[in-house]
């Protein structure tokens, strides 16, 4: 059988247990260019919660009564889809299920060798996005103070350990002394401000004393306020996220934004999609950081695809430790 969740109500506030509904159907079958899927991770993403909304983002909203979109890996078990066969590992948007049937233009092939888990974290999606929105977007440069907000989550982590290695001087936030000090003492960020204990306006005024030159944010509202108050001369704030508000019936936008005007910065988002014609080019960068222990992940499994709904929320609380992902099924390749 085929398990999948089902969007059943649009959420207010957090994911409960009645937004989504668990169904089983057959499993299906491929049409002529597809292959059918079987999943074995599913990476949960902040933007999950996003696409639930009735509004239309980035990508259209999630329909009610369609199975919840989500990224996964997993492993071609029937295939009518040139160049792709039974057996092969692919990462796409596979949705909340356990089979999928999808195009073979939707799925990107694993490279032999590379762990499920880090096609869907340093060497996917999260990887591209710290490395494209701190380079491309946000243009830091050696010798440049960047702050990064969600600084121990999956992408956060990234982005500033990428920061290190061009010769920044990194800050970030993160939620408690032990995110803190796995950011100072294993990842090398010059400073880590625990943003539920600090008062944020100090905290940051003393990690930055010459200014931000790149804000990197993940999670918008009072940090964002903060950040363009200390922001440099042509500072740049990157748009990645705003997780604090995804929950928000009327999200909060930042008053300060004059401080733009007086340091001549600038204020820009981004969606990782945009990047993907672009993806050899930080792969080429990532895999050798990554193989020469420059570059550093953690992951943090859930197992049982039933878990999803639940574990969404630890994105929203940091119940979690790393890049967040589901285990669908086990398979030696979903490591
Ligand atoms: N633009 C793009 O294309 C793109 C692509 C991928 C991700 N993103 C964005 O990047 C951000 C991070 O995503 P991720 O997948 O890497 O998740 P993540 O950082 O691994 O997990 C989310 C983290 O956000 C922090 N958080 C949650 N609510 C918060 C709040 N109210 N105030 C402060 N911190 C809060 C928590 O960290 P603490 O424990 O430290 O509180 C939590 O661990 C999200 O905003 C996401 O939407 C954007």
């Amino acid at each position: 059988m085929n398990r999948q969740f089902l969007l059943a109500k649009r959420p207010k506030g957090l994911v409960e247990s009645s937004t989504l509904e668990l169904v089983e159907r057959p499993v299906p079958e491929p049409g002529d260019g597809q292959v059918v899927v079987r999943n074995l991770l599913l990476s949960l993403d902040p933007t999950n919660r996003v696409w639930m909304n009735e509004a239309d983002s980035y990508l259209p909203a999630v329909p009610i009564g369609a199975v919840m979109r989500g990224i996964a890996a997993g492993r071609v078990v029937a295939s009518r889809a040139k160049g792709l066969a039974t057996g092969d590992l692919v990462t796409g948007l596979l949705g909340w299920c356990d089979y999928a049937a999808v195009d073979a233009a939707q799925v990107n092939l694993v490279p032999v060798g590379v762990p499920l888990s880090a096609a869907l974290s340093v060497f996917g999606h999260i990887g591209l996005t710290a490395y494209f929105g701190l380079l491309d977007v946000g243009r830091a440069k050696p010798g440049e103070t960047v702050l990064v907000s969600g600084a121990a989550g999956a992408t956060g982590s990234l982005v500033g350990q990428i920061a290190k290695l061009q010769g920044c001087r990194v800050v970030g936030t993160a939620g408690g002394p032990a995110k803190c000090a796995w950011l100072r003492e294993d990842l090398g960020f010059d400073a880590a401000i625990d943003y539920r204990a600090a008062h944020l306006h100090e905290a940051v005024a003393a990690a930055c004393p010459d200014g931000v030159d790149v804000f990197f944010d993940n999670v918008g509202g009072d940090i964002l306020e903060v950040a363009l108050q200390h922001l440099a001369l042509r500072g740049r704030v990157v748009l990645c996220g705003a997780i604090s508000q995804y929950n928000a019936v009327s999200p909060k936008g930042p008053a300060g934004y004059l401080h733009l005007i007086a340091k001549r910065g600038r204020m820009e988002g981004f969606i990782v999609l945009d990047y993907i014609p672009r993806a050899a080019e930080a792969i080429s960068a990532l895999v050798p950081w990554v193989q020469q222990g420059k570059l550093r992940y953690k992951i943090d499994v859930v197992d049982g695809l039933e878990n999803a709904p639940e574990a969404l929320n630890r994105l929203f609380d940091g119940r979690h430790d790393g890049k967040l992902l589901v285990r669908v099924a086990k398979d030696e390749a979903a490591c």
